[in-house]
């Protein structure tokens, strides 16, 4: 089956089972792009970068992707090479945040951590591996040399010290301090909004250019503001899910002295910004309405997806 068909089918489909296809059609991709173990030195290596994308993780990120990409008519194609992107992106991330030397975690999407598995050098160098594996895929869209180039610069710009990683900087650097709201919303924004508002403004630049200009400051207010209410959701959930449901030790925040919304201002208040983080992003979809360029369907999925993140139960 091409992939344009099996991605039109897709459209019939209610959000679970959207999600579902594209969970699976995502997992399907990342077995046949990443490296495979054959026998030689480079085993451990390519098993600990299967272990990190591979076999779970809700795909918020390459959902979004997708999403934001139907709304912009982009082809099914180039949307896989983005989502695989943000997604070994992402993965990377999750790898070296569960490293000792960051949050010392040892259970990660119901397995051990990447580094219990596999040992740290390696865990490492698995991290540090699908981060230009990312970008090898941004080069395979097909697309035209500079929609390649603004896929670049948007992922490069989210991940490294003005995204991800500043934020992560931010994180350790705050354990066992109180810091200002405004800091706090600053983390959040770097460690995870970053990356969330760059797979929405990924899969929209898989399009057509002349819509992305005109739908790119809706999206990007759509994508802020469902960046933060994803983090805000995180820590929210680390003190009211357990370990099971989240697939990772819960309570662990606390534990860490870190500060969250909730040590903050309390799981009430931060229960109500998730609220208002959700309604913003409602309120950006409803606004591209108005707009002939944002075709219906991808409209519909960025509402379903603002929905499915900000009342999460895992
Ligand atoms: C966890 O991200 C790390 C954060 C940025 C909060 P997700 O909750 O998206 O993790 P997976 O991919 O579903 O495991
Ligand atoms: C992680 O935030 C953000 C990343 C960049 C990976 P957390 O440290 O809160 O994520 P979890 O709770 O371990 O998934
Ligand atoms: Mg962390
Ligand atoms: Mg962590
Ligand atoms: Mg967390």
């Amino acid at each position: 089956m091409s992939t344009a068909c099996d991605f039109q089918a897709l459209s019939a489909l209610d959000f679970e089972s959207w999600a579902a296809a594209l969970r699976a059609r995502v997992e399907q991709k990342a077995d046949a792009a990443l490296p495979r173990p054959s026998g030689g030195a480079l085993d451990t290596l390519f098993e600990a970068m299967r272990y990190a994308v591979m076999g779970g993780g809700k795909r918020v990120r390459a959902l979004l992707v997708y999403g934001a990409g139907t709304l912009a008519a982009a082809p099914a194609a180039a949307l896989d090479e983005a989502a695989l992107a943000v997604e070994y992106v992402h993965a990377y991330s999750l790898v070296h945040d569960d490293l000792p030397c960051m949050d010392n975690d040892t259970l990660r999407r119901g397995k051990p951590t990447a580094h219990v598995k596999f040992g740290e050098a390696a865990a490492m160098l698995a991290g540090d591996s699908l981060q230009p594996e990312a970008f090898e895929r941004l080069a395979m869209t097909g697309l035209s040399d500079a929609q390649v180039n603004a896929l670049t610069r948007t992922l490069a710009r989210a991940s490294g010290a003005h995204g991800m990683c500043g934020g992560q900087m931010i994180d350790l650097a705050s354990v066992g301090r109180r810091i200002s709201i405004d800091t706090l919303r600053q983390m959040h924004r770097l460690k995870t909004g970053a990356l969330i508002s760059a797979a929405v403004r990924m899969g929209a630049l898989c399009g057509d250019p002349a819509r992305f200009a005109v739908l790119e400051d809706d999206l990007s207010s759509y994508s802020a503001a469902l960046g933060l209410g994803f983090q805000v959701v995180d820590d929210i959930l680390d003190v009211t899910a357990s370990t099971a449901e989240l697939g990772k030790t819960a309570g662990k925040d606390e534990a860490s002295d870190k500060p969250t919304y909730v040590s903050l201002l309390g799981l009430d208040e931060a229960r109500a910004l998730a609220g208002r983080c959700g309604d913003e992003a409602l309120a950006a979809v409803a606004r591209m309405r108005a707009r002939p360029e944002a075709a219906r369907e991808g409209l519909q999925r960025l509402e379903e997806l603002s929905r499915y993140i900000i009342r999460r139960t895992c």
